[in-house]
């Protein structure tokens, strides 16, 4: 008990406090001023003096008193609701003589003064009220035409004894305590020649009396809604109903259990158009309930427990166009399911609409649908039949169906289609099949004789269809298919599935983790326009390095204007990916892994209004790049990237970003910056374009300085660097001279050569010669490297024999693990040399890795540094931009002739 109380405290509290004023003045937007919710007592005498719509709902007026108002005489429309009113004084019309519209619901009004000056008023609204009827409130208002004394506590519908309100058109009466109708309760109403509309909702009806409605006989709609309408007394109703102009009749949520061919016999005089018995708890229809409609054209059954539909239960609805079924049948613990027979809907030779989501009922009988002879949309969504399978059976009732358009088998169950499966509806124009569980090959015959289709979809089938290059061939008057979250990973087949779609204008394979795809996917799709691929697996379609090069898709989608690309793991785009484009209008690349973009790839891309490239890695955006796309743009998202805030990657956007017109949601909070370490964290907009403005002049200063400085030390030091340099520039000379003399005779005389050089290294310095050694290969002339090319198999001495002989020159690549390695010093040296005397040849080069003294080459290789020409002595340099004039030096080396002079 304590703790109860203690819980209720804060809620007292809360309850107790003052309520707090929402703003402090008026809202004032062209004539209208809103003063609600401000805690007012008095209306505010501040506002412009021409302000037609006044709302001082929800404060705390007590009255109104008519001065207040003199300062607004063109008020036209007043709203008073949520306040403790408890008078409508006399004279409010003379101060405003232009109102037409009055709400004043949730006040506390009891007395009515005659509003005999309201001669504008058209709408008064006085619902939720305390009203007491006395004398003959209403009889001033002669152009009203609508009110609402809902909720009033009313005991009685007569609102005045002789004939008033000869304009009204709307009553309603909702929610009163009216039980009873009596004879000449509506007598008041008996000169208003356009009445039309009666809501009597939520009344604690009990009886209405002959003639009732008399008064009224223009009646043409009448809401019932939430009243308790027993079997007797709606019969009796429906009698006084019969004299009236009836046309639009709602009994939702009244309690009816079943109809019967009595319950509304007394309708058969009118001419009923809609008839709304959703929410009731009917579970039986007797045969021939409806007979008495033969022009109604609008049935409405949602919501229901209806337990069988059979070949009477429709009779006489010769009109109907609509037929709202959902929910009318289903599925209950306690009683087996319910029950469509065959030719149930025969009667229904008009019917346009059938309605039949969420129903459920037992199976689909073979002549169900038998006799729907003017059907357009047939809606089966979510219900509940039994059917696993579609056979070219199972649809086979609406043969006659020529003009069904729209089939709609959504959330079914459906397992597979067979052979033929809609066979039978050569109009159909949409097929819709998502959220079942369709597992199969798509052979091709399954969409056989649908030979109108427009749109098929198949999205939302758990990723278990499989497309053959057959799947759509009976069917290429397709726009639009959808197969989003329905296929299997791969779709690189040739020729594509969707070759024989030549009019398809809308693709959906997003959602399917497709990992494989060829580069016809979309060949011959020339007014694709619309492509969802969000969500699969392609990144690796768009690496350089994917076998046979990226897989450009796009070929002939070039009429493309909406591209989804997101999530696919993307890190990066080939340059012609986006390549004649020219319509695309929206391209969407959100949560890949872009980082880098090459230069000019959106080029194209000249009518992209819209671009998605969010949650990329996305560090720079440079003019290169996004120059083109974001020059024409209405939106850009870009946020989420972890920018680079340096003036190279980020002045140009923020630049862009500060002088744009386009859209931009969110800029200043969600683009923010993630390099340098100044920046971390903070917005793009808040970088210093300041600090590359610098940069200019201290780098001019810094060119002509370092020109002086370049050119003394230039001078100082060239004789220091001449040595290579010149050297260098020398090389090229000679080498260039030597091609020219590269005469065919020459060459006939190298052929004898397989190889360019025979590389002789210490196992340790294999590395180097991968590295550095191997880059300098080309067609003609190959390095003879062991490792690589020797034979398996043929001995190693013959090996090496064999393969000096074949190569122009034999190269050694010195070091001191070269002159410790025994094999090579042995061996190798032993036979070079001894080649090199006996051809007499002049075919050694020596490349120094290292520095090593003369002495130790004598004693492990019995060579001289003198005993070789010097070109063909090569350092392997120290520093890295030697190494060009390095290569230069070994190819002029290795060039040289063999000829000892
Ligand atoms: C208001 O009604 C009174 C009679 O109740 C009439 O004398 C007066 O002229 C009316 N005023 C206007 C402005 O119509
Ligand atoms: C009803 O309104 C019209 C103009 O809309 C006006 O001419 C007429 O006088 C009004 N009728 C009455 C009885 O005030
Ligand atoms: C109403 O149904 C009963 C049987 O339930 C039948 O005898 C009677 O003829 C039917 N009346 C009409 C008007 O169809
Ligand atoms: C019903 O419609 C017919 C023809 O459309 C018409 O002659 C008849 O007067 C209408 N009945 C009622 C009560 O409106
Ligand atoms: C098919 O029916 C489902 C639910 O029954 C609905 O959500 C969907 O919009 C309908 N589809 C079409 C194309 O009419
Ligand atoms: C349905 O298919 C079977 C064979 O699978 C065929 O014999 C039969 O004629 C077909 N029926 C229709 C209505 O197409
Ligand atoms: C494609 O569309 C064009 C123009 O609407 C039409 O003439 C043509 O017949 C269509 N092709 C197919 C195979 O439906
Ligand atoms: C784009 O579509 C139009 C018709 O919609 C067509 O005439 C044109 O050939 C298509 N463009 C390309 C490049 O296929």
């Amino acid at each position: 008990m304590a703790m109860w109380i203690l819980q209720l405290l804060p809620l007292c509290l809360w309850v107790s406090m003052p309520t707090p004023a929402y703003g402090r003045e008026c809202r004032l937007e062209l004539k209208k001023a809103d003063c609600s919710h401000m805690n007012l007592k008095t209306i505010p005498q501040d506002l412009p003096e021409d302000i037609r719509v006044l709302d001082v709902s929800h404060n705390r007026l007590v009255e109104l008193i008519p001065q207040s108002l003199t300062r607004y005489r063109d008020l036209e429309q007043l709203d008073g609701s949520y306040n403790s009113l408890k008078l409508l004084p006399a004279a409010l019309c003379q101060v405003v003589p232009a109102l037409w519209r009055l709400t004043l619901r949730h006040n506390e009004v009891r007395l009515l003064q005659n509003l005999r000056n309201c001669t504008h008023l058209t709408h008064l609204d006085l619902s939720d009220n305390r009203l007491r009827l006395e004398g003959e409130p209403f009889s001033g208002t002669e152009n009203l035409t609508w009110l609402d004394i809902s909720r009033n506590k009313l005991t009685s519908a007569r609102l005045g004894s002789r004939p008033q309100l000869p304009s009204l058109k709307t009553l309603l009466l909702s929610g009163n305590d009216i039980a009873d109708l009596k004879k000449d309760d509506l007598n008041f109403l008996s000169e208003s020649s356009s009445f039309r509309t009666l809501a009597l909702s939520f009344l604690p009806l009990k009886k209405v009396e002959h003639g009732c409605f008399k008064p009224i006989a223009g009646l043409q709609d009448l809401v019932l809604d939430g009243c308790k309408l027993n079997p007797t007394f709606i019969s009796n109703l429906c009698e006084e109903l019969s004299d009236t102009s009836l046309r639009n009749l709602s009994i939702q949520n009244t309690q009816q259990v079943m109809l019967t061919n009595s319950t509304f016999k007394g309708l058969g005089k009118t001419n009923l158009t809609i008839l709304d018995l959703s929410n009731n708890k009917l579970a039986r229809i007797r045969d021939g309930s409806f007979q008495w409609f033969p022009m109604l054209e609008y049935l409405s059954l949602e919501q229901n427990i209806i337990k069988q539909l059979t070949k009477g239960t429709f009779l006489g609805l010769k009109s109907l166009r609509k037929l709202n079924l959902q929910m009318a049948l289903v599925k209950s613990h306690t009683s087996p399911l319910p029950v469509i027979d065959d030719f149930s809907f025969q009667p229904l030779v008009k019917l346009e609409y059938l309605n039949m989501e969420r129903t459920a009922f037992r199976e689909i009988p073979k002549n169900i649908f038998d006799g729907l002879l003017c059907l357009r949309e047939l809606n089966m969504g979510w219900s509940s039949t039994g059917i696993k399978m579609i056979s070219n059976t199972t649809f086979a009732s609406l043969k006659g169906s020529l003009f069904l358009q729209t089939l709609n088998l959504t959330g079914m169950g459906i397992k597979s289609l067979g052979p033929g499966a809609f066979s039978s509806l050569g109009n159909l124009k949409v097929l819709v099949l998502s959220h079942n569980f369709i597992k199969q090959q798509l052979m091709g015959e399954e969409f056989q004789g649908l030979n109108s289709i427009r749109e098929i979809h198949l999205s939302f089938n758990q990723q278990m269809i499989t497309l053959l290059s057959t799947s759509f061939i009976n069917i290429p008057t397709l726009r639009i298919l959808m197969l989003g979250h329905a296929l299997t990973s791969n779709l690189d087949m040739e020729p594509s599935p969707f070759r024989p779609l030549a009019n398809l204008t809308v693709l959906d394979l997003s959602n399917n983790n497709i990992a494989n795809i060829g580069h016809g996917l979309l060949d011959g799709l020339h007014h694709l326009s619309v492509l969802k691929m969000q969500h699969n697996n392609l990144a690796r379609v768009w690496k350089n390095a994917n076998p046979g090069g990226p897989v450009l898709f796009f070929r002939d989608a070039q009429n493309l204007t909406l591209l989804q690309l997101d999530y696919n793991g993307f890190d990066e785009i080939p340059t012609s990916a986006f390549r004649s484009l020219s319509q695309l209008i929206y391209l969407s690349l959100i949560g890949n892994l872009l980082n880098f973009l090459h230069n000019s790839i959106f080029d194209d891309l000249k009518s992209l209004r819209f671009l998605w490239l969010q949650k990329n890695l996305l560090t720079s955006v440079r003019r290169e790049t996004f120059g083109v796309p974001l020059s024409n743009l209405s939106e850009l998202f870009m946020d989420h990237n972890p920018f680079d805030c340096t003036c190279e990657s980020i002045l140009w956007f923020y630049n862009w970003l500060n002088s744009t017109n386009t859209s931009v949601p969110d800029r200043a909070k969600s683009y923010i910056c993630n390099t340098p370490s100044m920046y971390f964290n903070r917005s793009v907009l808040d970088f210093n374009p300041e600090s590359c403005k610098d940069l200019v002049p201290f780098e001019v200063l810094f060119v002509i300085t370092t020109t002086l400085v370049l050119c003394l030390m230039v001078v100082a030091f060239l004789l220091h660097f001449q040595g290579w340099r010149i050297k260098f520039y020398w090389n090229i000379v000679v080498n260039l001279t030597l091609d020219i003399n590269d005469s065919p005779y020459k060459r006939l005389a190298e052929c004898r050569y397989e190889y360019k050089a025979y590389i002789v290294h210490a196992q340790e310095d294999k590395l180097w010669v991968e590295r550095s050694l191997l880059p300098l290969e080309d067609k003609e002339f190959k390095f003879y490297l062991e490792d690589r090319d020797a034979l398996a198999g043929s001995s190693t001495l013959e090996s090496i024999v064999g393969n000096m002989r074949m190569s122009r020159k034999i190269i050694f690549v010195v070091t001191e693990a070269l002159l410790n390695d025994p094999w090579c010093r042995q061996f190798k040296v032993h036979h070079a040399l001894h080649q090199v005397i006996e051809e007499n040849r002049d075919s050694l080069v020596l490349i120094f890795l290292e520095d090593v003294a003369d002495y130790r080459l004598t004693q492990s290789l019995m060579l001289r540094k003198g005993m070789l020409k010097r070109r063909c002595i090569v350092q392997w340099p120290l520093q890295k931009e030697r190494i060009p004039a390095f290569r230069q030096e070994l190819q002029l080396a290795l060039a040289s002739s063999n000829r000892v002079n």
